[in-house]
């Protein structure tokens, strides 16, 4: 496994390989890696000659300073994992390396921004449209893996593509929860002992939402879940919505053709949680 730090050296590198006939896969990523990422990077191994990671905790996606400066960053530990897991080449650039210039880009997400994630982190989405087309311009991947935990960016990453004809397929990879349920996240490492403990409301209320499908509305789902949340001591719910799995706009019924997601986020303690169930695909 090669490390690389400097833009052009990846890109020449990545050039040559292509050349030579490889193919690329890519896994973007902020660092403080857990299972869920090194799940990413064994789809990616399965699917291309080549496996690349970047880790660049990307400042421009982070509408909250101090959200930022808690990031968990652990870069050894990081890299130790991706040398097991198989990876070939490492991106670790510093933010002139990413934005030599200051990134004034404002994306257009056809309203998909202006749910959810978009409608509590404002700008979270421009920030990420930002260093995913920066990243895919280096790395040129022919595929790039990204997790499912994070539902809308998934879906926005793939309307940005679209309307840029980017020649990037992008694979969406399962969630991947702990044994007691709760979702895999960096920001997991930052909840007390107590917190995770009461942070399991989130998927456990996901899993009881999801068994009542079949004998409530959407409307209803919706309105237990808020109630399960709101009761539950040291979680402060940010939102619960049922959504169409394209147009995130609120689903009335369970039989839709693009799918049906459940999306919640809550602060457990200062720590911002999202999670995810999907009620039919
Ligand atoms: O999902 C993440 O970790 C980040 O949003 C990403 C895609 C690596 C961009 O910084």
């Amino acid at each position: 496994m090669e490390v690389i730090e400097k833009t052009a050296i990846l890109a020449e590198k990545i050039s040559l390989l292509r050349q030579a006939g490889k193919t690329a896969g890519f896994v973007p990523t902020m660092g403080a890696l857990h299972e869920g990422h090194l799940s990413l990077v064994r789809f990616c191994r399965q699917q291309n000659k080549i496996t690349v990671v970047s880790i660049f905790v990307n400042p421009t996606q982070f509408n909250d300073k101090s959200d930022l400066e808690r990031y968990p960053r652990m870069p050894e530990k990081d890299l130790k994992l991706l040398k097991t897991a198989g990876c070939d080449l490492v991106f670790l650039p510093d933010e002139k390396e990413i934005y030599p210039e200051t990134d004034t880009r404002v994306f257009d997400f056809e309203g998909l921004d202006e749910v959810m994630e978009g409608r509590h982190r404002p700008g979270h989405f421009n920030g990420v449209a930002q260093v995913v087309t920066r990243l895919f311009d280096i790395v040129k991947p022919d595929r790039a893996y990204f997790g499912l935990k994070d539902f809308q960016q998934v879906a926005i990453i793939r309307k940005v593509v679209k309307n840029m004809q980017l020649p990037v397929e992008i694979v969406a990879c399962p969630i991947v929860r702990e044994c007691d349920g709760l979702a895999m996240s960096s920001r997991n490492m930052l909840l007390t002992k107590t917190e995770r403990k009461k942070a399991l409301v989130l998927s456990h209320t996901l899993f009881k939402a999801k068994a009542m499908k079949d004998s409530h509305t959407p409307d209803s789902v919706t309105a237990f879940v808020i109630q399960q949340i709101n009761a539950a001591e040291g979680v402060d719910l940010e939102y619960f919505e049922i959504v169409d799995g394209m147009t995130l706009q609120p689903a009335t019924s369970w039989d839709n053709e693009n799918g049906v997601i459940g999306c919640i986020a809550a602060r457990v303690g200062k720590i911002r949680l999202i999670d995810n169930i999907e009620f039919s695909s």
